[in-house]
């Protein structure tokens, strides 16, 4: 059975008048256009409404806390993140992750990856083959041709094994077994969330007993705005990456590291996420939007993005090569998120770190093997304040 810990859900002195809203910083039907100092302070999710059953294992929901400002909620299901109340520039508690109020839309909703971990390997694999050591391996193919984060059902879609460790801290661990989605190797996963500070930190894991390859990262929705507060293309961002792949018409990157110079896939400077989302151009036209890796300098933050509404700045420091950044373009406002919101177009972006995609077919990006005897292990930190 797993261990749950139900931390109780205190909301600031002064800031309860809004009990019972709908845990994104606004009743249903509110004037989302009030004034920030009008608002209502986001909750977490009611964490019964995630103890459940799901492949014959227990599922529940984590609260993590500490001394600091913002507090998080985690699902062993897809090892997700379910919540992150951050405070606003009035310091009212804004969820910036989007996501559900219960278990049930997770298992069954049409969005697949809300605050999930990817794996075995997130983004995607050319027609869903790779050879490591000379043996091919063909995996699902479920997006057009090729695989996408880890096939028909990712590590996002599977059940973990919870710990909380203490107020702060929940462990979760899988173990993918060989020839899971095509996979070789029995690959055992921790994935660990902390929230140290202001940041909420996640740490991966992994080991095998035959070589195969992996690219852990974790795709949460962000809204700075609030889960559900309509487009973040005012969001302003800042990505240290002189570099990108460029793809082709089915997101597999071409090879290339091309230059973001003069390009609207330059972000090294404070850049309005949607000022030449409109330009006419290749690659723009091939992602619907901003949907591409990017090559990281070596910086201490890789990448930095504001909330025009809220004030709430996110910085992202990692150890991997790469992050994806997607804009939200396959989104269609079909999902109903925490208290009633939508999941309207371009109403959330993703800054998944990672290795590049396809890499296990791109013999000169850095490697993802993984082989018996080794410990893989990466950390990427999201870290918020205020304006
Ligand atoms: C990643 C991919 C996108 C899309 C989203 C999920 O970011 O690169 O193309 O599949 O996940 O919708």
């Amino acid at each position: 059975m797993n261990k749950l810990f139900l931390a109780p859900l205190a909301l600031a002195a002064g800031l309860t008048a809004g009990c019972g809203g709908n845990g994104d910083g606004a009743p249903a039907g509110a004037d989302t256009t009030a004034s920030a100092s009008k608002a209502v302070p986001a909750t977490l999710p009611n964490a019964a409404a995630f103890n459940s059953t799901v492949d014959g294992k227990p599922t529940a929901l984590y609260i993590l806390k500490n001394s600091g400002k913002v507090q998080a909620a985690i699902t062993n299901y897809g090892a997700r993140v379910v919540s992150l109340l951050v405070p606003d520039k009035n310091g009212v508690l804004t969820d910036v992750a989007l996501g559900y109020d219960s278990i049930g839309p997770y298992v069954h909703g049409p969005e697949t990856y809300f605050g999930a971990i990817v794996g075995r390997y997130g983004n995607r694999i050319a027609k869903g083959k790779f050879k490591l050591n000379g043996k091919e391996y063909t995996l699902a193919t479920n997006n057009g041709p090729n695989s996408l984060h880890g096939g028909k059902k990712g590590f996002g879609a599977v059940v973990w094994d919870g710990k909380q460790v203490n107020d702060s801290t929940v462990e979760l661990t899988y173990l993918s077994k060989d020839g899971e989605e095509g996979y070789p190797g029995n690959l055992k996963v921790t994935v660990t969330y902390t929230l140290a500070g202001d940041a909420l930190q996640i740490g991966y894991e992994a080991s095998t007993d035959k070589a195969t390859v992996a690219n852990l990262t974790n795709h949460t929705y962000f809204n700075l705005n609030g889960q559900g507060s309509g487009t973040i293309n005012n969001h302003v961002l800042q990505i240290s990456a002189s570099r990108y792949t460029p793809v082709d018409s089915t997101l597999i990157p071409t090879g290339k590291l091309d230059s973001v110079a003069g390009t609207p896939f330059d972000f090294r400077q404070p850049t309005a996420i949607g000022s030449r989302i409109n330009q006419d151009n290749q690659q723009l036209k091939y992602g619907k939007g901003y949907d591409h890796n990017f090559v990281l300098d070596k910086s201490a933050t890789a990448v930095t993005i504001s909330g025009d509404q809220s004030g709430i700045v996110m910085k992202v420091t990692t150890d991997q090569p790469g992050v994806q950044f997607y804009g939200g373009n396959f989104m269609t406002g079909a999902n109903t998120l925490k208290g009633g919101k939508k999941d309207d177009y371009r109403g959330a972006f993703c800054l998944e770190t990672q290795h590049y995609p396809d890499s296990p077919n791109q013999p000169t990006f850095p490697s993802t093997e993984i082989k018996p005897g080794q410990t893989w292990k990466s950390t990427t930190t999201y870290e918020f304040s205020d304006r």
